[in-house]
């Protein structure tokens, strides 16, 4: 499946994003923002567990974005299951290059209106550490709106913070 951004294009991984993936995914920036299980430092042993692990996703939930021809992230849904598996959570990153060129925006519209059209789920929701801005400002712009703030949440890299929690719903 893919679904075309006005200066990127959403795509299944590759094999091939292995070194591309490793090198960008490689940033302590990147790693700042997102759950442990996102390996610091990314190897490319790493990358071919996560390749491996997505392509066998049916259907599909996560999108690799390419840009210029080359891998620059990833932008996908976690679903939710039992009584919540009509909610999806929605996650995203991208190779620090490519940051401030409004990529993720259109990205993270574009999986959501997939996530509500394609899929079927009526809530997506998302969880932004607190100094995260630009990540909430994305959220904000997609029409997400913020349910509340999970206070002390988060223990990341020693520092514990506040989760925002953001949702969306439709139908
Ligand atoms: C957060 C991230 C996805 C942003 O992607 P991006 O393509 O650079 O975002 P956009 O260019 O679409 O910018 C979105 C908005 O946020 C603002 N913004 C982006 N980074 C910002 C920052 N560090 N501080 C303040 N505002 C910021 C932009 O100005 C823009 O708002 P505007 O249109 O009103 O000017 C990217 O920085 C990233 O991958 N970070 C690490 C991983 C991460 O945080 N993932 C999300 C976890 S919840």
């Amino acid at each position: 499946m893919e679904i075309k951004g006005s200066h990127f294009l959403l795509r299944k991984i590759k094999i091939e994003d292995r070194f591309q993936l490793a090198d960008i995914a490689d940033n302590r920036k990147i790693w700042l923002n997102l759950r442990d299980k996102f390996p610091h430092p990314y190897a490319l042993e790493d990358a071919d567990f996560y390749i491996n692990m997505i392509l066998q996703e049916d259907p599909q939930y996560s999108f690799a974005i390419e840009v210029d021809g080359k891998f620059a992230g990833m932008v996908g849904l976690l679903p939710m299951d039992d009584v919540y598996r009509k909610t999806s959570e929605i996650g995203y990153w991208l190779g620090e290059q490519y940051w401030g060129k409004g990529i993720m925006t259109e990205a993270c519209q574009l999986v959501t209106d997939y996530g509500f059209d394609t899929l079927g789920f009526i809530r997506l929701h998302a969880g932004v550490f607190e100094h995260n801005v630009g990540s909430m400002r994305i959220l904000e712009k997609c029409g997400y709106r913020k349910d509340c703030v999970f206070e002390k949440a988060i223990i990341k890299d020693g520092t514990i913070c506040d989760e925002h929690r953001y949702s969306i719903v439709r139908g």
